[in-house]
């Protein structure tokens, strides 16, 4: 009993100073700002001291702020790569300093063994997910404009992959048009604005598939103004869930939307304890999310924003 006692003490004790150094790449889109909300509400509630840096969508920022954290000795370090590649050598200085890193929401074309773990969903399903919908909506007969992600972040690349994947399934399904719209509402309206004019003003469009919510709603705005009916004209299908996207498809502007879980302080925070207690962390935790559909999209608005 007594030995127990003092090792939650110490336990509870050592959380509490804990120091952990955040690289968050940017405030792109709207679930990325509440990402950043919840993994600062998630460390107040464990009383841990995080130092939070934002790189604005730029690598080397956040190759900076790693060495940054490095050099002050934190106990753990948060890295939300923009970017799959280029993170070898800075992930081995950290390595090297025995400081664990959670990869967070996306991941690096690195070797595992030179991070903790990668706190995610698996984006390739999420794309399948998007494919496959779309697949059943249109049985299967359908020209489809893609709006990408980042270009070169694991999130646009494996949803990309995974829609892909699904859709070459279907002989009269196919991506006529596909850029990035850099996961930004802006972003996707100048696209989408694009991608219309060049497919007959949109008559050529039987769907939208964009990689994140914000570039989707920025599209609506072109498709509408261009004179047509978003989420009827043009059917559109997208991932992340934010508050916003519920709005949408309730007003039956968008048709579908993959919930990306933003809560990814809680089971981060846990792995790098989980470490420091001498414990196993698995390679990858998963966060994956369901597909929502028009349904149940005014409720869940509801529910979401308080309206
Ligand atoms: O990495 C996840 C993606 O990044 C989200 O889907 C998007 O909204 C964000 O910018």
């Amino acid at each position: 009993g007594a030995t127990m006692c003092i090792g939650m003490g110490m336990s509870l004790a050592a959380q509490a100073e804990m120091i952990i150094g955040f690289s968050q790449i940017g405030s792109e889109s709207g679930w990325r700002t509440s990402e950043t909300a919840s993994i600062k509400a998630e460390a107040e509630k464990r009383g841990i001291d995080l130092k939070f840096s934002d790189a604005q969508q730029k690598q080397e920022n956040q190759i900076k702020a790693v060495r940054s954290f490095i050099a002050q000795g934190v106990d753990g370090i948060l890295l939300a790569p923009v970017v799959e590649t280029g993170w070898d050598q800075v992930l081995k200085e950290a390595k090297d300093a025995g400081i664990p890193v959670v990869l967070i929401d996306r991941g690096v074309d690195a070797d595992p063994s030179l991070y903790l773990t990668k706190v995610a969903s698996d984006f390739v399903e999420e794309g399948a997910l998007a494919g496959a919908w779309l697949a059943a909506k249109t049985s299967g007969n359908c020209d489809v404009v893609e709006l990408q992600g980042t270009v070169g972040s694991s999130a646009a690349i494996d949803r990309k992959e995974g829609f892909g994947n699904v859709i070459s399934n279907f002989p009269n399904m196919k991506i006529l048009r596909s850029q990035s719209g850099d996961f930004t509402r802006s972003g996707g309206k100048e696209v989408m604005e694009s991608f219309l004019k060049a497919e007959n003003g949109g008559k050529n469009i039987c769907a939208l598939y964009a990689h994140n919510d914000d570039m989707a709603l920025g599209a609506v705005q072109a498709i509408k103004e261009a004179g047509l009916e978003p989420g009827k004209d043009i059917l559109i299908v997208s991932i992340d869930g934010v508050p916003d996207i519920f709005k949408a498809m309730a007003d039956g502007e968008t048709n579908a939307s993959i919930e990306l879980n933003p809560h990814l302080g809680a089971p981060a925070f846990d792995a790098i304890k989980a470490s420091m207690d001498g414990k196993e962390v698995p390679k990858w935790i998963k966060a994956n999310g369901p597909l929502y559909l028009p349904d149940t999209a005014a409720e869940e608005y509801k529910k979401r924003s308080g309206k």
